[in-house]
């Protein structure tokens, strides 16, 4: 039987609906999440459930969905919820399971209002929920950004019933998708090897990404994926490709489980592992971002939505320009005196380079850091390396015209420390058990406020060492186990959830007093890669592994979610220090300079021919590196599926250009360059192509103008006749 059916739909126009809290009789209505390419719609049922009718693409007058007729079956049924909770007759993955005071499980949302509000860029539409039995209420919170296509995905659960609740799942969104087929693209990693990428068509088997490292998340797995819709083909350039990525730098869990109908629900949030939360009478608990995307232009067209919205409204500074930099780690490890970081700043000046950043090493006295094994928690400088102190290593590089940078992990503890000794307390562990350690360190129990305390400390002490620190770059180099808050007590479920909390707290602090200090977020290289820790982040150290042929996989994937702005990549020495591999100088100049460029190196192993083309690249890099910052990314060609890597970012009005290509595998070629389609271009326009940081081009088109529609519709075949060949254009419309 039909249902009396009225329309409520929520545009970009509507105004105050109704208050979510106000309880009122359900009437079937549609709720339009709207973007300007892109729509979420909700139906709400007579019977108070709210749906996912449909993600993707615009469809005009949402209200024409509620023509659709519906079976009784369909009415009852529960796939599509918009927040499916474990009870009533969901029996699907839940996005919420609260257990309650009585022992019981169930939960039956039903919608109680909408609101809808605006703020520059962004709508915000609230969808309540409420059981009425137990009175626990939801409020579906939806970001959407018209302008970039992304909607951001939030959840606050308050207990509005009278008795204490545990929350056994809290997901930030689950989202319901009808589609043909699904191709998963999602990175697999390790330390040195993050973000390898991986395809896969979803079957009818449930699949889950996660991450129960505690800290170091997304070092194996990123909570991140594109899903291409409708096809068995990755396209960069067409299709329907959602894109998803879950702002939290904690354990994760995203399932994509598909119903006998062929439909996909994708439940996404904080990992429900060991981490029931609880809420007291009257408490609230407010989960992090799950930030979508679609695009009809593949996946380069998601990547570009996520990157726009990214640099604008998410990662710390996004958009503006870097320094570049020599990063000592690489280049002195634990060996160095005042003397060799003066030389370093004196060859770093010489090549171009505008920050030297001191890495680990500098600190410790009754245990110093000359190794991993010892000194973490004492952060006062060593004075036998480091005699005239911090600050005058800092001010020689501010008379060089230089920033200067240096390098913490306060989240850690090596038990050879003075910390260890005098608060071993602070240290995470479990009553009665050995406290592992990995890398010769323990971790630091961030759940507890004190601890949030003195690793503000740590942070704001090194800022004193020297007048005008420039950077900072922030390490963490070990995950969880045998995880375990002396401080919690009893309730130790809300460990790894209030360790993240904490993280964010001191980052908030921090970005309050240091509001223009840069800040890089490592982890062992990319173990903190996600857009919680860009909310305080300049950038990311994306891999311990600096080869730049494997940097080519690791910087392809990261760019599918994540912006080039934060995308450090530095020029390290040969053979490279983790793979044993020998690339060439400019190969490996060409692949830095696609992100953020640096050097980590010693220079003074330079020799003269070397460091003059340093110099040349780091010269022209600044001349473009707005293109790349700022730029939209367009992907050519792919590492993992041809023997050649390109890459471009065209400027917003579409008038300059920066190409990257690579060869990054050996094949037999014929006589002749490789034909590149280059994109994004102006197909009317035309544009003077001149390669970078050669005296002998390796294209015939070098120096000469060109129309975009030639250079995109196969003009484009630069030679790159052997592995490690790379070239690097630049693109200015006449
Ligand atoms: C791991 C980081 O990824 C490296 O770049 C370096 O900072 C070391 N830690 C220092 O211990």
């Amino acid at each position: 039987m039909r249902k009396q059916k009225s329309v409520l739909v929520l545009c970009l126009a509507a105004l105050l609906l109704t208050h979510p809290t106000d309880a009122r009789k359900a009437k079937q209505e549609v709720i339009a999440v709207e973007t300007n390419n892109t729509v979420l719609v909700l139906l709400v049922q007579e019977n108070g459930l709210v749906k996912t009718l449909h993600y993707g693409a615009s469809v005009g007058n949402p209200s024409q969905f509620l023509a659709m007729s519906s079976s009784e079956e369909d009415y009852n049924s529960c796939e599509g919820l918009a927040y499916p909770a474990t009870g009533g007759r969901f029996i699907g993955e839940p996005a919420l399971h609260v257990k309650y005071a009585d022992g019981t499980h169930n939960t039956e949302l039903r919608f109680t209002g909408a609101t809808q509000t605006r703020r520059e860029g962004c709508v915000t539409t609230i969808v309540g929920l409420k059981d009425d039995v137990t009175k626990l209420q939801v409020n579906l919170v939806y970001d959407a950004y018209p302008a970039e296509d992304v909607i951001g995905m939030h959840v606050e659960i308050r207990n509005g019933g009278s008795k204490p609740v545990e929350l056994h799942n809290y997901a930030s969104s689950a989202l319901f998708l009808d589609a043909k087929d699904y191709l998963l693209t999602h990175t697999w990693g390790a330390w040195a090897k993050e973000m390898q990428m991986e395809q896969e068509l979803l079957g009818h088997d449930m699949k889950v990404i996660e991450s129960r490292r505690g800290v170091q998340a997304t070092q194996a797995n990123n909570p991140s994926f594109l899903l291409s819709l409708n096809t068995r083909d990755f396209s960069e350039t067409s299709g329907e490709v959602i894109a998803g990525a879950l702002a939290w730098s904690g354990n994760y869990r995203i399932s994509f489980e598909r119903e006998s109908s062929g439909r996909l629900t994708i439940v996404s949030g904080i990992s429900p592992h060991a981490s029931a939360w609880p809420l007291a009478a009257g408490e609230s608990f407010t989960t992090p971002d799950m930030l979508y995307t679609w695009s009809c232009e593949g996946a380069g067209g998601a990547s570009r939505n996520l990157h726009r919205w990214g640099r604008k409204y998410s990662v710390y500074g996004g958009g503006t320009v870097n320094p570049t930099l020599l990063n000592s780690w690489e280049g002195a490890y634990f060996n160095f005196t005042t003397e060799t970081l003066l030389r370093m700043i004196d060859d770093a000046t010489g090549m171009g380079l505008e920050m030297f950043v001191l890495d680990d090493g500098w600190f410790g006295n009754a245990f110093p850091r000359n190794s991993d094994n010892a000194g973490l928690g004492d952060w006062e400088v060593n004075v036998s390396k480091l005699p005239e102190g911090i600050d005058y290593v800092a001010s020689y590089a501010h008379s060089k015209g230089l920033k200067f940078g240096i390098w913490i992990e306060p989240e850690m503890v090596n038990p050879d420390s003075e910390l260890a000794h005098s608060h071993p307390e602070w240290v995470v562990q479990s009553p009665g058990r050995e406290i592992y350690q990995g890398r010769n360190q323990w971790v630091l129990d961030l759940s507890n406020p004190a601890v949030e305390d003195f690793v503000y400390g740590i942070f704001d002490r090194t800022m004193q060492l020297a007048p005008n620190i420039d950077y900072i770059k922030w390490d963490c180099n070990r995950v969880i186990q045998s995880f375990g808050s002396p401080y919690l007590g009893a309730v130790q479920d809300k460990f790894y959830v209030a360790y993240v909390q904490g993280l964010y707290n001191v980052m908030r602090r921090i970005r309050e007093k240091y509001p223009h200090v840069l800040i890089q977020c490592c982890s062992s290289g990319g173990g903190r890669v996600d857009y919680g820790s860009l909310r305080y982040c300049n950038e990311v150290w994306t891999s311990d592994d600096t080869d730049a042929l494997q940097r080519a996989f690791i910087q392809y994937s990261q760019s599918l979610i994540y912006p080039a702005c934060v995308m450090a990549s530095h020029v390290s020495t040969v053979p490279n220090h983790q793979t044993g591999n020998v690339t060439p100088l400019k190969f490996r100049f060409d692949m830095a300079c696609s992100g953020r460029l640096g050097m980590e190196l010693q220079p003074r192993n330079l020799s003269d021919g070397e460091r003059a083309l340093a110099e040349r690249c780091i010269g022209s890099y600044k001349q473009y590196r707005d293109l790349v910052f700022g730029g939209d990314l367009y992907r050519f060609a792919s590492p993992y599926d041809s023997p050649y890597y390109g890459l471009m970012y065209v400027s917003e009005d579409r008038s300059r250009a920066v190409v990257f290509t690579y060869c990054v595998a050996y094949e037999p070629r014929t006589v002749g360059g490789k034909v590149f389609r280059l994109q994004g271009l102006d197909p009317a326009r035309t544009y003077k192509v001149v390669e970078q940081n050669v005296d002998a081009s390796c294209w015939w088109g070098h120096d000469k103008a060109f129309t975009g529609s030639f250079l995109m519709g196969g003009g484009f075949n630069p030679r790159l006749p052997q592995l490690y060949s790379s070239a690097v254009f630049v693109l200015e419309a006449e």
